[in-house]
């Protein structure tokens, strides 16, 4: 059985950030910290903190901007945290309310209803909550059948789901499943660490996979997906419901996303290009037959890296789009951002790459051929 991307959609918020409003929040708390601390920094006793710089932000990232949840809370240096009021039981939870935004247009470009879905999948780096699972609310949101369960593989998770989805299909358990992943990762961003202040911004996409029978033409068919994952602390958030078994621990900094950048560069860039042309000649395709390649946004200078070494030459725009510049890494999103905004233009019999990377580590690669 063949499964097939039908549909894909996207939601964003209305509010953004520059990097120069990004640098000059994180720059005044830098300023005001030092100044707290003048004592202890001239004792010698603390070490002052550094400014942040939009230039560098560019130079090391490509990330130019990107849209959050709320700007204000962000980049008020008496908060530096999103404002995200809680919400009653009854009211749709924020990460099911953006996941359906998404998920309708989904299935709106698959010309699906709600009626036709009948598995859901809520695949992202930070769940909202443990249960309920939000796949769950989403299924009941949208009034789909069948059954809907969350997951979470980081950066990948998107991608992870698409294979989930593609062997539920294929293994004939439902026709149409719904994957959605918010990333609602400003929820999870330091913006007082100005090694990670920058990198994040705030979206939810929705993939609808089915079975090739019943999709429309134009619909992406699955060639062949591999997925790997290796144990890495380079990315890190110690988040979960232990934490509170521990005061001492529970509000320290390493319960937000941290990192350790320049590593995570150096060992991902090899992993994911061996895997995508290992995976390549796997299903007996050359690096020419990729047409276009949807490439994780995390880092421009690591996206073209990755690509010269699948492709053989420096990508172009339009062989490996890049959207980091205006969304920032919107974690497992970011590829399929790229494919969303990116794939129109291609004819039937192109192929291409699906791919994602992060923390895990963790490596998820979909190959599509447009029908
Ligand atoms: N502003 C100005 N300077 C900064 C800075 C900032 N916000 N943050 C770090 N620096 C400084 C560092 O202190 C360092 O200074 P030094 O050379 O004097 O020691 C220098 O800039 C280089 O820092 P480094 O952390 O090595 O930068 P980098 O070139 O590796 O870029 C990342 C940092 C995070 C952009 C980059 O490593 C990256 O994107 N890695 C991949 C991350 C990734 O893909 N993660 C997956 C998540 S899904």
């Amino acid at each position: 059985m063949t499964a097939v991307i039908s549909g894909t959609g996207l939601w964003r918020p209305s509010d953004s950030i520059t990097n120069d409003e990004l640098v000059a929040s994180f720059n005044a708390y830098v300023e005001r910290y030092n100044a707290e601390h003048a004592a202890d920094i001239a004792a010698g006793v603390l070490e002052p903190l550094q400014p942040s710089s939009a230039e560098f932000i560019v130079k090391a990232s490509g990330i130019k901007h990107r849209y959050v949840l709320d700007k204000k809370g962000s980049l008020d240096v008496e908060r530096m945290v999103p404002r995200i009021p809680e919400r009653p039981n009854e009211q749709l939870s924020l990460m099911a309310e953006v996941s359906v935004t998404a998920a309708k247009q989904a299935l709106e470009q698959a010309g699906r209803d709600a009626q036709d879905v009948d598995a859901v999948i809520c695949s992202c780096s930070s769940l909202q909550r443990p249960y309920p699972a939000l796949a769950i609310e989403v299924q009941n949101a949208l009034g789909a059948g069948g059954f809907g369960y969350d997951m979470n593989v980081a950066c990948s998770s998107a991608t992870f789901a698409i294979q989930n989805a593609t062997d539920i299909v294929r293994a004939g358990h439902a026709r149409s499943v719904l994957v959605v992943n918010p990333e609602l990762t400003t929820g999870h961003l330091n913006f007082r660490d100005r090694e990670t202040h920058f990198i994040f911004g705030d979206a939810a996409v929705a993939i609808l996979i089915e079975n090739a029978e019943v999709a429309p033409k134009g619909a992406w068919k699955i060639l062949g997906t591999k997925l790997q994952t290796r144990f890495s602390n380079n990315i890190r958030n110690n988040f979960g419901f232990l934490n509170r078994g521990d005061e001492q621990f529970r509000d320290m900094p390493d319960k937000l996303i941290t990192q350790q950048g320049r590593k995570v560069f150096k060992e991902v860039v090899p992993m994911v290009s061996e895997i995508v042309l290992q995976q390549l000649a796997e299903l007996k395709l050359k690096p020419s037959d990729l047409r276009r390649m949807w490439l994780h946004q995390a880092n421009s200078n690591m996206n073209r890296l990755i690509a010269e070494r699948v492709l053989g030459h420096e990508a172009s725009q339009d062989e490996a789009p890049t959207v980091l510049d205006e969304y920032g890494n919107t974690a497992g999103a970011g590829s399929i951002i790229a494919f969303h905004l990116h794939s129109s233009d291609l004819k039937s019999g192109d192929r291409g790459l699906i791919c994602s990377f992060g923390a895990g580590y963790s490596v998820g690669a979909i190959f599509v051929q447009k029908t």
